[in-house]
């Protein structure tokens, strides 16, 4: 999702099993290959030997030349080595097949426990939708219409936004522009983000969501225990604005009909707090701006706007 982990490319340890065993069946079968050749050229050479060479001319049993025997012998060995590769050591054997078989099942069990995962965890997301939908239920549908729950942030390349429960840089043009987009709007935010003001923004209706039961905040500010409670509480905004931070955001996400994003062009590596990654198969670029560095601006950045597609 963010400062991207270097994935050091590795043979699965099974993979690794099979190829050994692979390697071992091949070979298995080069020797069987071999000792065929050899049993041939032998058994030439035996019968030359006694009819050309007349080695051993007058040596028989039962009648028969002792070659016949001797070839008779190696005969049976090559066919015990051929029974051993192909009948009883068939492929990998028994034991190996159960195992891979196993192996196979237990990973398959494992896919579907995270399938299951991933199920819920949509479920929880649908539930979380259809109860923001339930909170504009009160307000009439042209207003619903209207409503544009806006995430406001500003992120680096590596989608990082902040560093100590602080943001990493101070580019006046992008505070000047949160000034002037949430001026007069409720700004919803994660009891962290409102920690790091100094204190509350003029003219805007701060929203804190925190889980403690006795959070004291200065006059005017609202505290709730939830997301869905503070949009409830923002409800008679037509833009109410998420302001951060990475915890708000990454809950946020699913229920916000646009994106005002400050994409700075650099990588933070030593961020703590990041941003999701905005997919674009859901999220449409429609607007953007770039502002080049200059004295005033350490990092060069655009102003992009997202809306749902
Ligand atoms: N670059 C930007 O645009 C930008 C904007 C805003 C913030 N930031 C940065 O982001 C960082 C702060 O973000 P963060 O992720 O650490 O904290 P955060 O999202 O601001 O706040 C987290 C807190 O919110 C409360 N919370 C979260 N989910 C909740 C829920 N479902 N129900 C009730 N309470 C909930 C909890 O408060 P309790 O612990 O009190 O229960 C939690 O500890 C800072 O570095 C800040 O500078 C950057």
């Amino acid at each position: 999702m963010f400062g991207k982990k270097k994935v050091n490319p590795q043979i699965d340890q099974e993979q690794l099993a099979l190829i050994k065993a692979a390697e071992k069946r091949i070979k298995q079968k080069r020797y069987l290959y071999l000792h065929f050749v050899v049993f041939l050229i032998g058994a030439v050479f035996l019968i030359l030997a006694n009819t050309v060479l007349g080695i051993g001319k007058d040596t028989t049993f039962f009648n028969i030349d002792w070659f016949v025997y001797a070839i008779l012998i190696w005969l049976f060995l090559f066919l015990y080595h051929f029974i051993n590769v192909f009948i009883t050591h068939n492929f990998m054997g028994k034991d190996w097949e159960d195992q891979q078989r196993e192996a196979l099942v237990a990973k398959q069990q494992e896919r579907i426990e995270q399938l299951k995962q991933e199920y819920l965890k949509e479920e929880k997301h649908i539930a979380k939708t259809q109860a923001y939908n339930e909170t504009l239920g009160n307000i009439s549908s042209d207003q619903k219409k209207k409503t544009k729950l806006t995430i406001i942030v500003a992120a680096g390349e590596n989608n990082a936004i902040g560093k100590d429960n602080d943001l990493i840089w101070h580019l006046s043009d992008d505070l000047k522009r949160f000034k002037s987009l949430t001026n007069g709007h409720h700004i919803i935010m994660g009891r962290k983000t409102f920690e790091s003001f100094p204190k509350p923004l003029p003219n805007r209706t701060h929203i804190v969501i925190t889980r403690q039961e006795a959070y004291s905040v200065p006059d005017g500010v609202i505290v709730v225990n939830s997301l869905e409670d503070a949009l409830d509480a923002a409800k008679k905004d037509m833009q109410p604005f998420i302001i951060g931070g990475g915890e708000i955001y990454k809950q946020s996400l699913a229920l916000a009909d646009k994106i005002e994003i400050t994409r700075v062009h650099a990588t933070f590596q030593d961020a703590d707090t990041f941003f999701p990654e905005i997919n674009t198969s859901i999220w449409k670029e429609t607007h953007s701006e770039f502002h080049e560095k200059d004295n005033k601006h350490q990092y060069a950045f655009t102003f992009i706007t997202y809306e749902r597609r």
